[in-house]
C-alpha cells in the first residue's frame, strides 16, 4: 500500500472532526472520500498534508511512519495537495504560480520546461493565459491552475479537495477526464468530492464519511450500484 491510515482521530479543540478513520490507498489507484458537508473530508486531507495535528492513530506512506511529520517535509516525500477553494497566488502569473509548485524540488531547473509543458497539455486554457495574473482568471481556470501547481512537485500521491466545486457541468466533465489522465501518467490520487456520482465513476475504491467516521467502503462501482448509497449521495436517484 502507498498510504495506510489507521484509527486516525483529529480534533478542533473539543470537536472531534474525524474519529477512528481507517483507509488505504493503493499505488496507481484513484481513491475517493465522499460525504456531506462537515463529514471530515477536508480535515482528513489537511492531516495527510501535515497541516492538522493527529490526536490518535497513524499515517504510513511508502511504509514509513509520517504521522507527526511536518508539512514541508511531506512535499519532497511525494505528497502534494491542491486545496479546497483554489488557493493560488492571485498577484502572480500562471507561470509564476507553476514555478512555486516546484519550489521543493532540488532538480526543478532540469525538468521545468517539460513540467510546465505537461501542465499546459493537460490544461490548454492555462497556456493561453500563461502571463495573466492568476487572480484575474475565472474560478474554473484558477481551479485548473491549483491542480497544475500541485503536479509541478512531481507528487507520488496527489490530494485533491473538491476539484469540481463551483464549476459548470462541461468543465466538471473535463476535470474528471484530466484526473483520469493524471492517474494514467502514474500519479496516485486521493480525491475528496461532493460530486459523488462522478467520483464513484472514476474511483477504484471509495470510502463514505459521515460525521467524522467511515461508514461504508467498496469499489466505486459497488457503491454506485448500492441503493442506500444512491438514495443518500446520488440525489435520491434510485
Ligand atoms: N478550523 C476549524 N475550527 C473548528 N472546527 C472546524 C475547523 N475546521 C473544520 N471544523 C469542523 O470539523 C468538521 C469537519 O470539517 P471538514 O472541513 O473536514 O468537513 P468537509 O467534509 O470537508 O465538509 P465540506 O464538504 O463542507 O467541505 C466540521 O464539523 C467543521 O465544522
Ligand atoms: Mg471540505
Amino acid at each position: 500500500m502507498l498510504l495506510e491510515v489507521e484509527g486516525l482521530c483529529v480534533n478542533y479543540g473539543r470537536i472531534e472532526a474525524i474519529r477512528d478513520i481507517t483507509f488505504s490507498v493503493e499505488q496507481g489507484s484513484v481513491v475517493t472520500l465522499i460525504g456531506a458537508n462537515g463529514a471530515g473530508k477536508t480535515t482528513t486531507l489537511k492531516t495527510l498534508s501535515g497541516l492538522r495535528k493527529v490526536r490518535a492513530g497513524s499515517v504510513r506512506f511508502q511504509d514509513r511512519d509520517i504521522t507527526h511529520m511536518a508539512s514541508h517535509e511531506r512535499v519532497p516525500l511525494g505528497i502534494s495537495q491542491s486545496p479546497e477553494g483554489r488557493r493560488i497566488f492571485p498577484g502572480m502569473t500562471v507561470v509564476e504560480n507553476l514555478d512555486m509548485g516546484a519550489y521543493a524540488r532540488a532538480d526543478r531547473a532540469k525538468t521545468r520546461t517539460a513540467d510546465i509543458e505537461r501542465v499546459f497539455t493537460l490544461f490548454p486554457r492555462l497556456l493561453e493565459r500563461r502571463d495573466q495574473a492568476a487572480g484575474t482568471m475565472s474560478g474554473g481556470e484558477q481551479q485548473m491552475l491549483a491542480i497544475g501547481r500541485a503536479l509541478m512537485s512531481h507528487p507520488t500521491l496527489l490530494l485533491l479537495d473538491e476539484p469540481s466545486m463551483g464549476l459548470a457541468p462541461k468543465l466538471i466533465q473535463q476535470i474528471f477526464t484530466i484526473i483520469k489522465e493524471i492517474r494514467e501518467q502514474g500519479t496516485t490520487i486521493l480525491l475528496v468530492e461532493q460530486n459523488a456520482a462522478q467520483a464513484l465513476k472514476i474511483a477504484d475504491r471509495a470510502y463514505i464519511l459521515e460525521t467524522g467516521e467511515v461508514v461504508r467502503t467498496g469499489t466505486g462501482g459497488e457503491l454506485a450500484a448500492d441503493d442506500s448509497v444512491r438514495a443518500a449521495y446520488l440525489g435520491g436517484d434510485v
